[in-house]
């Protein structure tokens, strides 16, 4: 007896990190950002999404062939994929690419006739600040395509894809290129220009390794998509920042990175930090994501960079907080021993061992990811 033919796919997604901060859309349902951003991808040894798909080609649960009931399970447990919502339009226009796919190609088997079965899985804690949607989102979307065949030899780049992420997590859009990658906003109602691209593939710099410092996995208390348009509605700050801050940053963090110039990406990466949480704080009622450690950690930066720059050698660390209170630490290679040495001595641990693993006291865990 003939078994039925199986489809399916399996992807990883690493998380981006972002120097110059998406925070406000000019479109909720498209989403559309209220300015340009910048991210840099991790190497996914350490922080990644793992996403599997398979079509379903039998029907003996199904009386109607053609009825497409998709599946989602996140961490092991049922998502419910809602009807008009992110991923429901996400999957909705993968597969109407694939149907356009079909229709040049009558040799290709209608993979959209049947639901998708999808189950993801993060290897560090979700929602913790730690761009989980992002390396989420574009693990989907990379997973979908590659079971659809959208690819470039079939007229797809990864920048379409990236349109299509967008609309799952506007930050996913970015962790579907490696390296350093920029959001463009573009100008289009209809969203077809707020695309990434890339500015610098990851082995342009790999003299730069991120550390992360994890203060808190617990999920955060305002999630960014209600945040950011509390600020859009609220913040005259975010308008300065959005006609005044981002575009001339975009150029100037743009050029460092060619360059590989790490003073001034530091410089940029630093102030927009502190920009993003200035623009939360606001926010009315003020949104805070940094917590005390947070901040002792901004001040242990500064006070290493400014002996470095005293010394004539230039900045150590640049510091990057999300929507959360963990650091990243940008830090060039010849750094990171001694970076680690001083964030681990001035905020203990208890264990090295999982860099997840909190202590009852404030502690910042550290791992290791190249940039
Ligand atoms: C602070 O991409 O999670 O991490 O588009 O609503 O899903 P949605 O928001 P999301 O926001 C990320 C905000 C940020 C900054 C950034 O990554 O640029």
């Amino acid at each position: 007896m003939a078994s039925d033919p199986v489809y399916e796919a399996t992807c990883t997604a690493p998380v981006n990190i972002a120097v110059v901060k998406y925070w406000g859309k000019r479109d909720t349902t498209l989403i559309l950002p209220t300015n340009s951003s910048l991210s840099v991808t991790l190497s996914q040894d350490h922080l990644r999404s793992l996403t599997s798909a398979r079509c379903i080609t039998t029907t003996s649960n199904n009386s109607n062939a053609n009825a497409v009931a998709d599946r989602l399970w996140l961490n092991g447990h049922e998502e419910e994929i809602q009807q008009g919502g992110r991923t429901h339009r996400c999957l909705a226009e993968l597969r109407q690419m694939r149907k356009d796919l079909e229709s040049r190609d009558s040799s290709l088997p209608k993979l959209t006739d049947f639901a998708l079965h999808i189950a993801s899985e993060n290897n560090f804690p979700t929602a913790a600040g730690l761009a989980s949607s992002a390396s989420g989102l574009s693990a989907l979307i990379a997973t979908i395509s590659t079971l659809y065949a959208l690819l470039p030899e079939n007229g797809v780049s990864v920048s379409d894809l990236s349109r299509v992420a967008r609309q799952g997590s506007g930050s996913a859009c970015r962790s579907m290129f490696g390296g350093y990658v920029a959001w463009d906003m573009g100008t289009r109602d209809d969203g077809h220009d707020s695309v990434a691209v890339e500015v610098a593939p990851a082995s342009h710099w790999p003299d730069l390794h991120a550390l992360i410092l994890v203060v808190s996995d617990k999920k955060k208390g305002t999630p960014s998509t209600a945040g950011m348009q509390r600020t859009v509605a609220t913040s005259d700050l975010l308008k300065h920042r959005i006609d005044h801050v981002v575009p001339a940053r975009m150029d100037r963090i743009s050029t460092a990175i060619r360059n590989r110039d790490f003073d001034q990406f530091a410089i940029e990466t630093m102030a927009d930090s502190n920009q993003f949480h200035a623009v939360c704080l606001d926010t009315q009622p003020p949104i805070f994501y940094l917590n005390d450690v947070s901040r002792a950690v901004i001040q242990l930066v500064a006070e290493l960079n400014r002996a470095s720059v005293d010394a004539g050698k230039g900045y150590l660390a640049a510091y990057t907080y999300d929507a959360g209170p963990n650091a990243v630490l940008y830090v060039r290679e010849r750094d990171v021993k001694l970076v680690l040495e001083l964030v681990l001595r001035y905020f203990p641990q208890q264990t090295f061992d999982d860099p997840f693993h909190l202590g009852p006291e404030p502690a910042a865990a550290s791992s290791f990811v190249q940039g």
